[in-house]
C-alpha cells in the first residue's frame, strides 16, 4: 500500500473503533468522581471493560501496523511537521497499550487496607471476568500504577490535541490529510 493515497479499510476502521472508545473512555475516567453516586459502578464497569476492549484491539492494530505499510507523508508538509506527526503517531501507538495495561494492574491490586487486600471483578460486558494480572499488591504500587494511569491518560489528551490540531492545519494549509482517514471524504 505504499502508492496509495488513503488508508486501507482495515487500517481506517480500527482507528475510528478505538479513536471512539478511547475519547469516550477519557470523558468517562475524567467525569465519573462528579456523576450521582448510583451509577458510578455502571459507567466504571464500561470503563474497565471497554478499556480492556482497546487493549486488545490495540496490540492488534500494532500488529497490522507493523506488518503493512501506511500511505506515504500528505505531500508538500515540511520535515518537523513529518517529524512531528510520527512521534504523535508513536507516541498514540505506545499509551493506546500503557494506559489500559495500566488500568488492568492498578484494578488488579485493588485497595490494600490493614484489614488486607480488596478488589472488585471486571466484568467484560458481562459475559465474563477478566482475570487480575498475577501483579504485586502492595500500597505503594497501587499508588503507582494509579498515578501511571492518570499521567499517561492526560499525555493521551495531549496528544489528542496535538493530533487534531495537526489535522485541521494540514488541511487549511493546503496539505489536505483528512480524506485518508474520513471515511466519506474519501471518494473526493
Ligand atoms: C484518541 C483518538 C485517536 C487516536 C488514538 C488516533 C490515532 C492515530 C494514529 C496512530 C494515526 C497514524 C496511523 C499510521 O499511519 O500509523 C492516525 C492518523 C490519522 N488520524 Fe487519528 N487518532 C485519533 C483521533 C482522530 C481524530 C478525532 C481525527 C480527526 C481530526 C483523526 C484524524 C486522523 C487523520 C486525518 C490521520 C491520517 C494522518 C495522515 O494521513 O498522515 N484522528 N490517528
Ligand atoms: C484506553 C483506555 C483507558 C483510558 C483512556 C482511561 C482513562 C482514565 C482516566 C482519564 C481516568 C481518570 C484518572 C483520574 O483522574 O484519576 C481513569 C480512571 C480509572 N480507570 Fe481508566 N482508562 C482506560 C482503561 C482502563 C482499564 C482497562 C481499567 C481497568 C481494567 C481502568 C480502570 C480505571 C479506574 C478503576 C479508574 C478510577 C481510579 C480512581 O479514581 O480511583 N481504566 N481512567
Amino acid at each position: 500500500m505504499t502508492d496509495q493515497q488513503t488508508y486501507s479499510n482495515t487500517a481506517l476502521r480500527l482507528h475510528w473503533l478505538i479513536g471512539l472508545l478511547i475519547i469516550a473512555n477519557l470523558v468517562g475516567g475524567l467525569v465519573h468522581d462528579d456523576l450521582p453516586k448510583a451509577i458510578v459502578p455502571t459507567v466504571m464497569g464500561l470503563h474497565k471493560a471497554s478499556g480492556i476492549l482497546i487493549l486488545f484491539l490495540s496490540v492488534f492494530r500494532l500488529y497490522w501496523r507493523l506488518t503493512h505499510r501506511p500511505p506515504s507523508s500528505a505531500a508538500g508538509l515540511k520535515g518537523w511537521e513529518i517529524g512531528l506527526s510520527h512521534l504523535t503517531h508513536w507516541g498514540f501507538y505506545l499509551l493506546m497499550v500503557v494506559v489500559p495495561l495500566s488500568g488492568w494492574w492498578m484494578s488488579s491490586i485493588g485497595k490494600i487496607t490493614p484489614e488486607g487486600q480488596q478488589r472488585w471483578p471486571i466484568s467484560f460486558f458481562g459475559l465474563f471476568d477478566v482475570p487480575f494480572l498475577p501483579v504485586e499488591a502492595t500500597e505503594a504500587a497501587g499508588g503507582f500504577w494509579h498515578e501511571t494511569h492518570e499521567i499517561t491518560a492526560f499525555a493521551m489528551i495531549g496528544l489528542l490535541v496535538l493530533h487534531i490540531a495537526g489535522a485541521i492545519k494540514h488541511q487549511f494549509d493546503g496539505h489536505p490529510v483528512l480524506h485518508r482517514m474520513v471515511p466519506w471524504l474519501r471518494a473526493s
